[in-house]
């Protein structure tokens, strides 16, 4: 009963639609856990690039079978959306399976998403905009709406009126924007719970099922150790467990069922939005490494702010998640630097800090230690062997696992399926 969690251990963007991809065609079910429609995955087989943003990155393999899990909040025009467009690209999305208690993104919550941020100026969180924080918000409130609730015209009504009921005195009152009309809202939401009829199941039961009947599954976490409304760098933070935890809450499955925890890292840094991030270049530097990288949202086309690596993130990550492996991504970016800074701890105050401070005022206040490797200049694109990489690269990864906590398994050097160097197996 293999069940193996693959998460972001830095702040989102790691590469983590490869990484599913990497092990997609050897898995049975990949599913999605937590997040919504904030997530850009890419996944690029030969000269084909995909974006996935609801949907598993499974969704690309032929044998996987899909799946959206309780914990996602689902837009349901989004979903459609997405589903029409790889169909129109020779993707069979038909296998997709939809939990039925995965809450509802109303077009309401993009609404409250927009004017919130408005509203907290200079203390936005800088959020993708998708309505993703309202949704979750309305979860915890209880006057969410389900996947199910979208079969019975009665009883969503009901629901849709009692989600609009404070909401359009705020929007009305507060942010001086036009009520939002309830049975305009339920008709066009009945409309799109139609069409995602036939892809809705109790996954939680399928999936519990297939584990136990010794299939694998892969769960696929969206965002970030960093962006987890938990243990991330509260208040700048996503509103879903991103972390390995939220893989159980988010699908139904027990932890006894998980086996392998994945955290996907950078060979540096990036984050989009705002918040602390100790590591940030703002000069040459970190121009470099986003033209290099290509470092824009692949959700919002943001450009994403760069750093060199945070081994304190990093141990942080192997902690919260209990990581048995690191698939440690766009280290070709790196060709070409004569010296690669490292943090390997922070100062706080005149005060060193080995582990992650609690208090984000702290961490607001943390300043990088830096340890620098000599760099490399050989194209390590081709490289599909460890040994065969330029002997300081393999020094910087080594440092990285050392710093780290948890071994390096995968090494990715470029975009592509086959630009990767497999060091130690994902799924056995
Ligand atoms: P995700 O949100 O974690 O799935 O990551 P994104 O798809 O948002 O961003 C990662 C970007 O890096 C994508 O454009 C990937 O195609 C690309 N990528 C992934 N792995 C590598 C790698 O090893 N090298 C390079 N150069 N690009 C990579
Ligand atoms: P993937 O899965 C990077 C960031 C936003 C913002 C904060 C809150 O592609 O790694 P939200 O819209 O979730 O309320 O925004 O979280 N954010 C991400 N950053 N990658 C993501 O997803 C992200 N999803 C949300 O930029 O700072
Ligand atoms: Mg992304």
């Amino acid at each position: 009963m293999p069940g193996i969690v693959l998460i972001g251990a830095q702040w989102g963007d790691e590469g983590k639609g490869k990484a599913t991809d990497l092990i997609g065609t050897k898995v049975d079910y990949v599913a999605r856990f937590n997040g919504g429609n904030n997530a850009g995955h890419t996944v690029v087989v030969g000269d084909e690039s995909y974006a996935l943003h609801l949907l598993p990155s499974g969704i690309i393999s032929p044998t996987a079978t899909p799946v959206i899990g309780n914990g996602v909040v689902v837009d349901p025009e989004v979903l459609l959306e997405e589903i029409d467009g790889l169909e129109s690209r020779g993707v069979d999305c038909s296998r997709l399976l939809l939990s039925e208690s995965a809450h509802i993104i109303a077009p309401y919550h993009r609404v409250l998403d927009k004017v919130t941020e408005r509203f907290l100026g200079k203390h936005k969180i800088g959020t993708t905009g998708r309505g993703i924080g309202p949704a979750y918000a309305d979860k915890i409130n209880r006057v969410g709406i389900r996947v199910h609730d979208l079969f019975n015209a009665e009883h969503l009504h009901d629901k849709v009126e009692a989600s609009l009921h404070q909401k359009n005195q705020m929007l009305v009152k507060l942010y001086n924007r036009r009520p939002i009309d309830v049975d305009q809202t339920t008709d066009e939401l009945l409309k799109l719970g139609e069409r995602l009829k036939p892809y809705v199941a109790n996954t939680s039961l399928v999936l519990n099922k297939a584990l136990d009947e010794g299939k694998t599954v892969l769960f696929e976490g969206g965002q970030a150790t960093m962006l987890d409304v938990d243990h991330g760098t509260y208040p700048f933070v996503t509103s879903s467990n991103p972390t390995a935890g939220g893989a159980c809450t988010g699908t139904g499955v027990g932890p006894t069922k998980i086996t392998r925890v994945i955290g996907v890292s950078k060979a540096y840094v990036t984050r989009v939005g705002e918040g602390p991030f100790p590591t940030e270049l703002f000069g040459e530097d970190g121009e470099w490494l986003r033209a290099q990288g290509h470092e824009y949202g692949v959700t919002t086309g943001r450009p994403r702010r760069c750093g060199w690596f945070d081994a304190v993130v990093n141990r942080y990550a192997s902690q919260v998640n209990g990581l048995t492996d690191i698939v440690l991504t766009k280290l070709d970016v790196l060709t070409g630097l004569k010296e690669i800074p490292i943090c390997v701890a922070y100062s706080v105050n005149g005060e060193r800090h080995d582990d992650m401070p609690t208090d984000q005022a702290e961490f607001a206040a943390a300043k990088p230690i830096y340890e620098t490797m000599p760099g490399w200049t050989e194209d390590i694109s081709q490289v599909h062997a460890f040994e065969d990489l330029p002997q300081t690269c393999q020094d910087y990864v080594k440092r990285l696992e050392e710093l780290s906590g948890c071994r390096i398994s995968v090494i990715g050097t470029g975009p592509q399926r086959d630009h990767i160097i497999q060091i130690n197996s994902l799924i056995d």
